[in-house]
């Protein structure tokens, strides 16, 4: 049976119990309104723990003063029971007081600096000091052994391994792999945002990003190869923040060079905006 714990002090002594054991504790952060991707990280923290926590926060440092954190979906039934099934053990489900004891604008703040600045950070400015300052506190609760993260959100996986590594948090990070739906739109919370039109027009942006790997495969250009997906993004009625291909960690790739990619899209469909990415190898 999964238990749910919102008190700070009941959380560090489950945990404590679990560490005298000597148990491997995993741990999977969430904003809730859970789906199969959050539901892979539970499963892939549970290969490599003996016992799980997830978190569900939604976690107001994060979001722009008009982004969605209001209307945010906010599941905490369903998100039980789904985290029952998917083999979590302990539910963390901190008010925010708890998360922020000296409130949200006295709260001390973590900044990684290069890999936050570009693309999401640049698009969002301040939301990687939001998610930074919010899983430095919820590892400093949760004090976990592994903790796994998904490829959906390729750059905030990016500033996560930055920020342990920087500031030596004894934290193992796993990357889960991007859950789709059937039609290749990446699993998303914000997914319900769309209109009955904008979802049967989202897989476009998986689309466009397969289209981005077999055009860098054939050679084209990057310039080209960029200007393209924005045209095709545009076309099919999105506004793109950015259709870029990169190097693993994000600098511009030169057109003679081989090696690792990632092709990242952010994209508006009306109210709503979406990201996604993929993974591929230039030989
Ligand atoms: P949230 O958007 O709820 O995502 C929680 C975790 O689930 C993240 O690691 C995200 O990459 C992963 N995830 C979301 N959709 C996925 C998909 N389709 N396939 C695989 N993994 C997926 O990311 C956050 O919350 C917050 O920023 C958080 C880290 C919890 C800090 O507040």
């Amino acid at each position: 049976m999964i238990e749910t714990i919102s008190r700070l002090d009941a959380l560090r002594a489950r945990v404590a119990g679990w560490k005298r054991e000597g148990l491997r504790v995993g741990f999977v952060p969430t904003m809730g309104n859970l789906h199969a991707g959050h539901y892979s990280l539970v499963a892939l923290a549970r290969r490599h723990a003996d016992r799980v926590v997830s978190s569900v926060f939604v976690n107001p440092t994060q979001f722009g003063p008009n982004e969605d954190f209001t209307r945010y979906p906010r599941t905490p039934e369903a998100d039980t029971r789904g985290l029952q099934d998917a083999g979590c053990d302990v539910l963390w489900l901190p008010e925010v007081e708890a998360m922020y004891p000296f409130g949200v604008e006295l709260a001390a703040k973590v900044h990684v600096p290069g890999v936050s600045t570009v693309l999401e950070g640049a698009c969002r400015p301040g939301h990687f000091d939001g998610v930074c300052t919010v899983v430095t506190r919820l590892f400093n609760q949760v004090q976990p052994d592994v903790a796994a993260f998904g490829r959906k959100d390729y750059q905030q996986l990016a500033v996560i391994r930055q920020l342990v590594a920087d500031l030596q948090m004894p934290v193992e990070i796993l990357a889960g792999e991007i859950v789709r739906e059937p039609d290749g739109l990446a699993m998303s919370s914000r997914n319900q945002y769309l209109s009955p039109q904008e979802r049967a027009l989202a897989p476009v942006i998986h689309r466009t990003l397969r289209a981005m790997q077999a055009a860098a495969q054939a050679g084209t250009p990057r310039a080209q190869v960029e200007a393209a997906a924005d045209a095709a993004l545009r076309a099919a009625g999105f506004v793109p923040d950015y259709a870029v291909l990169r190097h693993p960690d994000f600098r511009e790739p030169g057109d003679a060079e081989g090696g690792p990619r990632v092709a990242l899209i952010a994209a508006r469909l009306g109210r709503t905006r979406l990201i996604d990415n993929l993974e591929f190898d230039l030989t």
